[in-house]
């Protein structure tokens, strides 16, 4: 009999932390020092994916600590947000080697664990950093047309951005990315407004059924 694939990736966030942590479903665990899942509350409303954790992502189990991490850190002090108060997780949870991209085979044997993420975490906005997160929204999309432009996906805003170490390579990047953050705000009041007036429309059916 298969296994359910959201029982496979843990029924709970604690119990992907622990498979995450004992992962053996690529070859990237025999380099890795330590899985890193993610964190944040749940369920949050923001929800970040990067890459894959880098060495120091990997030394500590936590994601995007090191100068991503702290350049990230500015940005969500931009928009009077900060970590406590976001999820953030990795396309892949452990680290290639090398820093090198991840592979396919990779990603797909690490997707359970983010799909099962996102249903945990439900977040309003979906936040790609980089193309790896970013392929699966917006397929065949290039970053330097579409960063910083969302679309709906099941009820959820995708925000696709540049990868926070984009700009620490390329200094000119840095101003969008700050752009790109700033609009965040916007984009979140405007859904919570819209799913406020899907939530009027509906009352006066629910109240009417109370009828019958
Ligand atoms: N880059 C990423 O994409 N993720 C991390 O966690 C750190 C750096």
């Amino acid at each position: 009999m298969s296994m359910n694939p959201a029982r496979a990736a843990g029924s709970d966030i604690a119990e992907l932390r622990q498979l995450v942590g004992s992962c053996t479903a690529c070859e990237l665990c025999r380099g890795a020092k330590l899985g890193v899942p993610g964190e944040g509350p749940l369920p949050s409303e923001i929800m970040f994916i990067g890459e894959a954790p880098g060495y120091h992502e990997d030394q500590q189990g936590t994601p995007f600590i090191g100068a991503s991490g702290q350049f990230l850190n500015e940005l969500l002090g931009k928009i009077d947000l900060d970590r406590t108060q976001v999820y953030i997780t990795n396309v892949v949870k452990c680290r290639p080697p090398g820093n090198r991209d991840p592979l396919p085979d990779e990603m797909a044997a690490c997707r359970p664990y983010l799909d099962r993420q996102i249903a945990l975490v439900d977040p309003r906005m979906i936040v790609t950093l980089g193309r790896f997160s970013m392929s699966r929204w917006f397929p065949g999309g290039r970053i330097s047309q579409i960063h910083g432009q969302p679309k709906t996906v099941d009820g959820r805003i995708i925000v696709p951005m540049y990868h926070p170490a984009a700009a620490l390579h390329q200094g000119a990047l840095k101003a969008t990315i700050e752009a790109d953050f700033l609009k965040l705000p916007r984009y979140l009041a405007n859904m919570r407004q819209l799913l406020e007036t899907e939530q009027a429309a509906e009352k006066p059916k629910l109240e009417q059924s109370r009828l019958f």
